[in-house]
């Protein structure tokens, strides 16, 4: 596992930012062999969405041949629902590159036919071969996606039900009433998260140091799913030094040592 420890938030988002172009660019995707990019929501990503579509406007990533799965979406809310994760994903980052509209995939929280939905998500995905990159962010209890604590460690794509937990921490969207936050969601599994070639996780402030603690030093367990990130070949935690805090001292010394000597 690689942890890259940065200063502050904007300095996570434009270290993820640049990640994703160089693994775009290197890849040279073509109509015929698209990059594929697994994408998540919430407030993490948003820093790493601003920057990639500088980069993108300044011709120096091209989204033309890359296609875009999202993590989740929650079983209810319309896409023209403003708290819906199509609208969040329209209006931070797709409306302002260039992808094309049938590049993106989206799980369909409308569906009357919700195990059809996750089988054909599941085998959309697989039609591509793989995901190239899934990047995430991580709930303060160890969620990746909504793959709540207790979560199989092999899950697949399904529907979930949400912990009070993250009812509580997404009611910031929802006018802090937890009475409008969704109380199941759509998700990728976390066998899906991890099928991907390489995994990345954002994970920006103190109210992140303990699912850090647990994903980084902890063992693995489905009470902590980001902790199966250490089962992972090519998995990557961007932090900053707030989400550190509760990590020993010489684990961030040891990580911030092993990412010096890589930069020479
Ligand atoms: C939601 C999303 C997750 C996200 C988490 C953390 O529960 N389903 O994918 O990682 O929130 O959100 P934030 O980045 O706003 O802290």
């Amino acid at each position: 596992m690689r942890v890259i420890i940065n200063s502050n938030y904007d300095e996570c988002s434009s270290w993820a930012a640049n990640y994703v172009a160089y693994k775009i660019n290197r890849f040279r995707p073509t109509a015929d062999k698209p990059f594929v990019l697994g994408l998540p929501t919430g407030s993490s990503p948003i820093g790493m969405y601003q920057n990639l579509i500088k980069l993108n406007q300044a011709g120096k990533v091209s989204f033309e041949n890359v296609v875009t799965f999202n993590m989740d979406e929650y079983i209810g809310l319309p896409p023209a629902h403003h708290e819906s994760y199509h609208f969040f994903m329209h209006e931070t980052f797709f409306k302002h590159i260039n992808i094309k509209p049938s590049n993106i995939n989206m799980l369909n929280g409308m569906t009357t036919d919700y195990e059809k939905e996750c089988r054909d998500y599941e085998a959309k995905i697989k039609s591509y071969g793989k995901i190239h990159l899934f990047i995430g962010g991580v709930g303060t209890d160890g969620h990746i996606a909504f793959n709540e604590p207790g979560s199989s460690l092999s899950s697949r794509t399904r529907v979930k039900t949400l912990t009070m937990e993250t009812i509580r921490s997404n009611a910031r969207f929802f006018n802090n009433d937890i009475n409008l936050v969704p109380k199941t969601a759509l998700t990728v599994g976390v066998g899906t998260i991890t099928d991907a070639e390489e995994v990345m996780i954002i994970a920006s402030g103190a109210n992140k140091a303990e699912a850090l603690k647990h994903g980084i030093e902890g063992s693995i367990s489905h009470m902590w799913p980001i902790s199966i990130l250490q089962m992972h070949q090519h998995g990557i935690i961007v932090c900053d030094e707030a989400a550190t805090k509760e990590l020993r001292p010489e684990t961030v010394k040891y990580f911030k040592e092993i990412e010096q000597r890589t930069m020479k």
